[in-house]
């Protein structure tokens, strides 16, 4: 494993972050059971993971709290989120206050590494900044946390308004990012205030749907070029990402997906999502391998580098529509 500092923070932390949410939820959500959960988290264990990102919408607060009993609490590094909800964005103060207490007790643990609120759409970030912030800061001083992180929620948030907003404030010691090979923006809009903050970044939506089932890839493909954002040759190919896959490149999707944005100048930690061992072996290989070969970074950012919003789904909503992302 290769460790990073995780921007003023000063926290070292994996360069492989276990993200207990998304589609997968520890496999959770695809009927796993909680001892396969547990063993997950003691394989990316095993494999020199140590940190683990939850929130209180995921339902694995519990499960991880379980799990990280293994190992001393000062050898992990534990991030969660308060329920703030895209449609209910005005919570009060004390709300997120009783999900934090709500947490350590799930969690297990007298305090959190990183709390942040989760998905804050650019609408509410002034309520974010002035309400809630100083609420959660008076928590901190108690030692319930340590560092104040905020997520983005990346389908409402195309161009990273809120967290171009917060790399400046000075409150927010952490942000989530989504970035992903077709979806490049926070390379110009997030990492530069980011890196010259010190803020540190923790990377989602690195592979999500859209790198790891093909027939989603095609799919967005063909919607992409019948709308002239793609060429049209990418809509007739079985596997419109193949000239990544070669002798000395990537070698699947996913492999491509997850070195993209390891080697992006500003990323702190990759996170990625899975309740499958196999899955968590390769994806691990993947973050600690070489960049892409440049030559298909230049093409990457000559097909797709335009590209903004695709593939930024999340779990129980429609492909497309208005949801928070998780
Ligand atoms: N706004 C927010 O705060 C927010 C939003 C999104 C995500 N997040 C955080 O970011 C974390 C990472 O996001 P994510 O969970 O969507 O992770 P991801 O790594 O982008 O995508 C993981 C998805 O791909 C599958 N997968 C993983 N490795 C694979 C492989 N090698 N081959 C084929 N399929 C593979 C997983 O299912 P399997 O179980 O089959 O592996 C899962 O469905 C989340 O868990 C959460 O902690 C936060």
């Amino acid at each position: 494993m290769d460790y990073a500092t995780l921007g003023r923070t000063g926290l070292r932390i994996s360069v492989a972050g276990l993200g207990c949410g998304g589609f997968s939820q520890l496999g959770l959500a695809r009927g796993k059971s909680e001892t396969d959960a547990i063993a997950i988290i003691h394989q990316a264990l095993d494999l020199g993971v140590n940190f683990f990102d939850t929130a209180a919408a995921y339902g694995t607060e519990t499960v991880l709290g379980k799990a990280i009993k293994a190992v001393r609490r000062e050898d992990v590094v534990i991030a969660t989120k308060a329920p703030f909800s895209f449609s209910n964005n005005r919570s009060a103060p004390e709300e997120i206050v009783a999900s934090l207490d709500k947490s350590l007790r799930q969690l297990d643990t007298d305090y959190i590494d990183v709390y942040q609120l989760h998905g804050v759409p650019p609408s509410a970030y002034d309520h974010a900044l002035n309400a809630l912030a100083p609420a959660l800061l008076k928590e901190k001083a108690k030692g319930k946390f340590r560092h104040l992180g905020i997520t983005e929620t990346s389908p409402h948030d195309l161009q990273h308004e809120t967290l171009q907003r917060a790399a400046q404030d000075g409150v927010w010691d952490v942000a989530m990012v989504g970035f992903h090979m077709m979806h490049q923006n926070a390379r110009e809009r997030v990492f530069p205030p980011t890196r010259a903050n010190r803020v540190g970044t923790l990377l989602m939506f690195a592979v999500r749907n859209i790198f790891s089932q093909p027939e989603r890839l095609r799919a967005d493909m063909r919607e992409l070029a019948a709308a002239g954002e793609v060429p049209q040759w990418l809509a007739e190919t079985p596997n419109p990402l193949s000239f990544l896959i070669h002798e000395g490149g990537a070698t699947t999707v996913p492999d491509a997906a997850y070195r993209f944005v390891r080697r992006e100048p500003g990323v702190d930690v990759v996170l990625f999502g899975t309740g499958d061992p196999e899955h968590l072996r390769t994806n691990i290989a993947s973050i600690l391998k070489p960049p892409l070969p440049e030559a298909d970074r230049r093409q990457l950012a000559t097909l797709f580098g335009h590209l903004v919003g695709v593939g930024l789904d999340a779990p129980h909503l429609s492909r497309r529509g208005p949801s928070p992302s998780r």
